[in-house]
């Protein structure tokens, strides 16, 4: 049975194992000090399971279903388990359970192709992309228009995005399971410096911002990037909270650039950002926003579940 409203609300923070990473442990203290009662687990140990009463089985609740669910994480898996894991998402929104982000969400923003296309699709601007399947056409593709970047339909944090700047560097099908995400490179030919930025969005405003920079012109925090406290103008908040509307995120993380142009452009977004390195720059708590946001939503939900 679901909780009444108010301080008393049962709250499920998915994250990559079931003790969590710093993210998930700030965001259940936030929770906590909102009156949320919290229980973290990872979304790999919950199950389908018909001797349920609502058919979803997850650690730690007894058969009962949260009010809310946070996913920190989906965590890596086979494409059968992330679409079982994805599954449970989508049944536990469809009990009333609020989720954020929800599954539809994180499937457009996983997926760079579906997240380049929204932005598109919002009259947003993005870097020149195509992503097609085939070697051969992905060559007739590049041809004239070296250099460009291939990035992993499902990647993060910078990883397995490189440059091409001739032919032979185009991958095999195999090295990129037969998709090809290819954007023109937005960097000046001797570009020393490297800066873009993150917006972090929550609720439709913007929680924080920064500027990652460093020698290498792929930024992230991971790769070797350095945060910066940032004042983001008007423009750059704005493309920021239209990417997030355009994927429908609760809150997520947008990636903007700077063309060769000085234009501002929409690069990236993810569903589930981390934000120690933004909160290492940023006077406000990021969690204690996300959690007072979150019950929000979860709350004004619980009255119309009881109707
Ligand atoms: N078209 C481009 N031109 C120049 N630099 C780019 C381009 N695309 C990406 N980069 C650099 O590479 C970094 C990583 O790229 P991107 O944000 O697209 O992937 P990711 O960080 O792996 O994925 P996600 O942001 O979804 O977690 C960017 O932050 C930027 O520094
Ligand atoms: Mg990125």
């Amino acid at each position: 049975m679901k909780s009444t409203p108010g301080l008393d609300c049962s709250i499920v923070i998915f994250v990559e194992e079931d003790s969590g990473d710093w993210h998930a442990r700030r965001l259940r203290e936030a929770i906590e000090d909102c009156g949320g009662r919290v229980v973290t687990t990872a979304l790999k140990r919950c199950a389908f399971d018909t001797s349920f009463p609502h058919g979803i089985d997850i650690p730690g609740l007894d058969g009962k279903l949260p009010d809310g669910v946070f996913v920190r994480a989906i965590s890596k898996g086979s494409l059968e388990e992330i679409t079982l894991r994805l599954g449970i998402l989508h049944a536990l929104d469809s009990c009333g359970v609020r989720v954020w982000n929800d599954a539809r969400v994180i499937e457009r923003c996983v997926d760079k192709s579906t997240a380049t296309f929204l932005f598109q699709k919002a009259g947003l601007p993005v870097p020149p992309t195509r992503i097609a399947e085939g070697r051969e056409r992905a060559l007739g593709y590049a041809e004239a228009r070296y250099p460009l970047v291939l990035k992993p339909l499902f990647g993060s944090q910078g990883n397995g995005v490189r440059r091409l700047d001739e032919p032979s560097d185009m991958p095999t099908e195999d090295e990129v399971r037969g998709v090809y995400y290819l954007q023109r490179y937005l960097r000046a030919p001797d570009a020393s410096e490297f800066s873009d930025w993150r917006v972090f969005v929550s609720a439709n405003r913007m929680v924080g911002a920064m500027v990652r920079q460093g020698p290498n012109w792929v930024t992230n925090i991971h790769q070797g990037g350095q945060p910066q406290a940032v004042e983001l103008d008007t423009e750059g908040r704005q493309l920021a909270l239209a990417a997030a509307a355009a994927v429908g995120a609760d809150y997520a993380g947008i990636d903007l650039i700077r063309d060769g142009q000085g234009r501002l452009m929409v690069l990236e977004i993810n569903s589930n950002p981390a934000w120690k390195g933004l909160q290492s720059i940023c006077e406000r708590d990021i969690a204690a926003t996300l959690a007072e946001d979150f019950l929000s939503a979860v709350r004004a939900e619980i009255p119309a579940q009881g109707a």
